[in-house]
C-alpha cells in the first residue's frame, strides 16, 4: 500500500493516517481542501515528499470543489495559498503547490482545469517513486564500498526520524539505499533513533524495516553519539526537509547533533533528497530556513497503544513550560554528501549545481 493513492474505485484521494501506525491502518479520504490541510497539520501525512504530493492533490481537490464565483483564478490563489501554509519547513509542499497550480489554464472549461491539476498531481507522485528508486540506486555503492572494507561484516547504518517510504510514496529517501543493499543481500543493520516527540523512528521507521525484515534496532535520540564513539556506526544517512541550494539542511529536530557526533567520529554523513526538496533561493539555511514549533503538548503527553486502543499519558508536569522546535539546521559542513536521482555530491554550491545546472 502506497503512503498515498487515487482510489479509482470511487475517485478520490485516500492516505493512510499516519498517526496511528503502527498499531492501527486507518484509511482516510481527502475530499475538502480543509480536511488537506488538517491531513497536513495534524500529521496524518509527514514527510517532506509526501507532504507535496498530497499538497498536489490538494490543488486537484480545490479545483473539484470550485465554487460558482466570478474568478476561478483568484478562489484557486487563495486555495493553494492556505495548502502551502499548511506547514512551514518542507520546500516540498510548496514547490508541489506551485508545479500544479502553474499547470492550470483558468480561461479553460472547469472539467479540464480538474483533469489538469489530477495529472500534473499524478506525475508529481510518480516521479518522487522514481526519484526515491534511483536514490537507492545511487546510494548502494557507499554501503557495498563499507561491506567490502569489513569483509563482509555488518553494516551499521544510523537513521533520524523517518526518512521511508512512509515519508515519501515508495522506497524513502534515507531507507532507499538501505533497501537496495538489503536486495542485494548485504549483512546490514539499521540503528533507528526513536525521535521524540512524536517517535517517527520508533512508529514508523521500526514499522517499515520489519515489514521488510531488515535487521534493526530502536535507540533514544541521545545515543548515536555514543554508538559512534564504540565503532558501531558505520555510516549515517538521514532523510531532509528543506536543503538550501548552498548545502545546509533542515531536517527534524536532533539530525543536528547527530552530525557533529559523526563529524567527531570520522562517521560519513549522507543526505538523501529528492530535487523537490532543495530551496533554489536559501543561500544561508541556519538564518533563512523556517523552523516549525509545534504544540507543546506534543512534548508534555505520550501516545501509545494500550488494551486495544491509542492511549495518552501526560508525562511530565502540567505546569512546566515546553517549547517543541521541529526541525534543525546542519550546516553543509557537517555533511559528507548528498545522495540525489542525479547521484551523489559534496554539500556544496557549486557540487549541487553541477549535478543541477538547469537551476543555475
Ligand atoms: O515532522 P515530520 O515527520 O514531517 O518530519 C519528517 C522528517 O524530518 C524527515 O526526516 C524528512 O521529511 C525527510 S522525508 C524523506
Amino acid at each position: 500500500m502506497r503512503s498515498i493513492w487515487f482510489d479509482t474505485t470511487d475517485n478520490s484521494v485516500k492516505v493512510i493516517d499516519q498517526r496511528k501506525l503502527p498499531h492501527i491502518t486507518a484509511i482516510e479520504k481527502l475530499e475538502s481542501v480543509p480536511q488537506v490541510i488538517t491531513a497536513i497539520k495534524d500529521m496524518y501525512v509527514r514527510g517532506a515528499p509526501l507532504i507535496g504530493v498530497t499538497g498536489a492533490y490538494g490543488v486537484y481537490i480545490a479545483a473539484k470543489n470550485i465554487p460558482d464565483c466570478k474568478s476561478i483564478k483568484f478562489y484557486l490563489t487563495a486555495e493553494c495559498q492556505k495548502l502551502k501554509d499548511a506547514r512551514p519547513t518542507a520546500v516540498n509542499l510548496i514547490w508541489a503547490v506551485e508545479r500544479v497550480f502553474e499547470k492550470l489554464n483558468f480561461s479553460a472549461d472547469i472539467k479540464d482545469i480538474i483533469n489538469i491539476a489530477k495529472k500534473e498531481a499524478d506525475a508529481i507522485a510518480e516521479e518522487e517513486v522514481e526519484n526515491c528508486r534511483k536514490i537507492g540506486e545511487y546510494g548502494l555503492p557507499l554501503i557495498e564500498e563499507i561491506s567490502k572494507k569489513k569483509n563482509g561484516k555488518t553494516v551499521n547504518i544510523l537513521t533520524h526520524c523517518n526518512a521511508g517510504r512512509l515519508a515519501c510514496v515508495e522506497y524513502g529517501t534515507a531507507t532507499a539505499p538501505i533497501y537496495a543493499a538489503f536486495d542485494k543481500e548485504i549483512d546490514l543493520h539499521v540503528w533507528v533513533d526513536e525521535t521524540r516527540p512524536l517517535n517517527q523512528g520508533a512508529r514508523l521507521t521500526a514499522y517499515e524495516l520489519e515489514e521488510k525484515g531488515v535487521k534493526h534496532t530502536v535507540i533514544t535520540d541521545n545515543t548515536g553519539g555514543h554508538l559512534m564513539q564504540h565503532s558501531l556506526v558505520d555510516i549515517t544517512i538521514v532523510g531532509t526537509d528543506r536543503t538550501a541550494y548552498t548545502g545546509d539542511v533542515a531536517n527534524k529536530i536532533g539530525t543536528y547533533l547527530k552530525a557533529l557526533a559523526a563529524k567527531d567520529n570520522n562517521i560519513p554523513f549522507y543526505v538523501a533528497l529528492p530535487s523537490s526538496t532543495f530551496d533554489w533561493e536559501i543561500e544561508d539555511g541556519i538564518k533563512d530556513i523556517p523552523i516549525e514549533k509545534r504544540d507543546p503538548d506534543e512534548i508534555r503527553y505520550v501516545e501509545g497503544f494500550c488494551s486495544g486502543k491509542i492511549e495518552k499519558v501526560a508525562i511530565m508536569p502540567e505546569q512546566s513550560a515546553a517549547a517543541n522546535y521541529a526541525f534543525d539546521v546542519t550546516p553543509a559542513r557537517l555533511i559528507t554528501g548528498f545522495i540525489t536521482e542525479r547521484g551523489i555530491c559534496k554539500a556544496n554550491k557549486d557540487a549541487i549545481l553541477s549535478l543541477f545546472p538547469d537551476k543555475r
